[in-house]
């Protein structure tokens, strides 16, 4: 199993689409193990994107991020990487396939709703940074993760 974080940027929040998004994770089969809204500070933020501290649209993006309150996730599942980046559709909404988050539900390049780690370094440095606490996530069974994935071949 794999974990990864995800965000629910504020434009996302502002348009009222925390329970459709969420529901998309949680319709794929995806556990949620981690769930906070929170006005994020700038200096979270500019860490979270480090990698972008370089390019023209970084200031920007670290003001959107910080405009308003977000919600962040902790994902758990088998490939969970892989599985959410492709649920969220191409970084432009505009070229985003339908049947993708962002694809369904977006129309703009910087205020595509979410972000999902690219990669497993990724998810490991994201994860710390917004869930630090080790009881802010929590390990638990879901009920029917028998019929969620075959038990003979991928869960043992
Ligand atoms: P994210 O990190 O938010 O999950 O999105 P991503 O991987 O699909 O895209 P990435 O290349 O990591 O870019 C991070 C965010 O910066 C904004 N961006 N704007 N105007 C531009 O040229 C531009 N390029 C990137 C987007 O909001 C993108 O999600
Ligand atoms: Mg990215």
């Amino acid at each position: 199993m794999e974990r990864t974080l995800v965000l629910l940027k504020p434009d996302a929040v502002q348009r009222g689409l925390i329970g459709k998004i969420l529901g998309r994770f949680e319709d794929k089969g995806l556990k949620i193990v981690g769930l906070k809204l929170r006005k994020f500070p700038a200096a979270l933020l500019e860490q979270h994107y480090a990698a972008h501290k370089e390019r023209p649209f970084f200031k920007n993006l670290v003001k959107f991020m910080g405009s308003g309150p977000v919600v962040a996730l902790a994902l758990e599942g088998k490939d969970a990487i892989e599985v959410t980046r492709k649920l969220m559709g191409k970084t432009n909404a505009r070229q985003a396939e339908p049947g993708t988050i962002r694809g369904d539900l977006g129309m703009s390049f910087s205020n595509n709703l979410v972000h999902g780690s690219d990669s497993a370094e990724a998810a490991k440095t994201e994860l710390a940074l917004f869930f630090p606490g080790a009881e802010e996530t929590v390990a638990w069974e879901p009920a029917n993760l028998g019929w969620i994935y075959s038990v003979e071949e991928e869960l043992r």
